[in-house]
């Protein structure tokens, strides 16, 4: 492989997308942040009022869409859409989308894309099992649930409309659905390094994962 892939899978609140963002930064490297691609397709559903059981027309509309990633922010037709895919209507649909194989092939297109000229830190479910099977490294991100529900909490913008109870709630089903869905399923690699970032701060784990790349071999 010319470029790097450095994988990072795990559940929701795992702090993948903080510790990715953060060892893109230290690396050089450019972040995938796959999860938003699955948001910004279910953003386009809700907008759009179209029924979540209706997948031909999910897949008509996300393939006259263009989604971009650029610069850690997500475009739908042009527009930034960062700010709207975080809301919690996003966080509860997202799961039901992700299920649908030929909207995964069509997020899985768009990272190998963007992977194909530069070297990258992606992180999602089925990366190291799926969009990139033979990335240099590969680490699989967990923590506790009270844990990851604390952190999904405290990012939502409109929080003071849910409890955290109901986050908790709301994660444990979305884990759900993501590890039982029939296409690509959350799963560990074999060959990923289990990382539990419970009661650990971005630069613990960061300096972790670079520890690891260290005897991995240049970057
Ligand atoms: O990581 P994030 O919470 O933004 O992901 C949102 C949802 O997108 C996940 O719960 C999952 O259903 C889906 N997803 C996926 N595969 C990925 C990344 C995200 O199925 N690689």
């Amino acid at each position: 492989m010319k470029y790097k892939v450095i994988a990072i899978d795990g559940p929701a609140g795992a702090g993948k997308s903080t510790v990715a963002k953060r060892l893109s930064i230290k690396l050089g490297y450019t972040h995938i942040d796959s999860g938003s691609l699955f948001r910004a397709i279910t953003y386009i559903v809700i907008k759009l009022g179209i029924d979540i059981n209706d997948v031909e027309a999910i897949i008509h509309h996300t393939k006259n869409s263009t989604i971009d990633f650029m610069n850690n922010s997500i475009y739908l037709n042009g527009v930034d859409i960062s700010a709207e895919i975080r809301e919690n209507t996003v966080n509860t649909k997202v799961s039901y989308i992700a299920m649908i194989p030929e909207i995964r092939d069509i997020v899985v297109n768009i990272q190998r894309k963007i992977a194909a000229n530069k070297n990258v830190v992606v992180d999602g479910r089925d990366i190291g099992t799926t969009v990139f099977p033979r990335a240099f490294i590969k680490f699989f991100l967990t923590a506790s649930i009270e844990e990851r529900a604390r952190r999904r909490y405290n990012e939502l913008l409109d929080k003071e409309k849910f409890t955290l109870e109901e986050i908790k709630k709301q994660i444990i089903e979305r884990d759900y659905i993501d590890t039982n869905r029939e296409a690509s399923p959350l799963r560990q690699a074999e060959d990923a390094i289990l990382i539990d970032t419970s009661g650990k701060n971005v630069d613990e784990v960061v300096s972790e994962m670079l520890y690891y790349i260290s005897i991995k071999g240049e970057v």
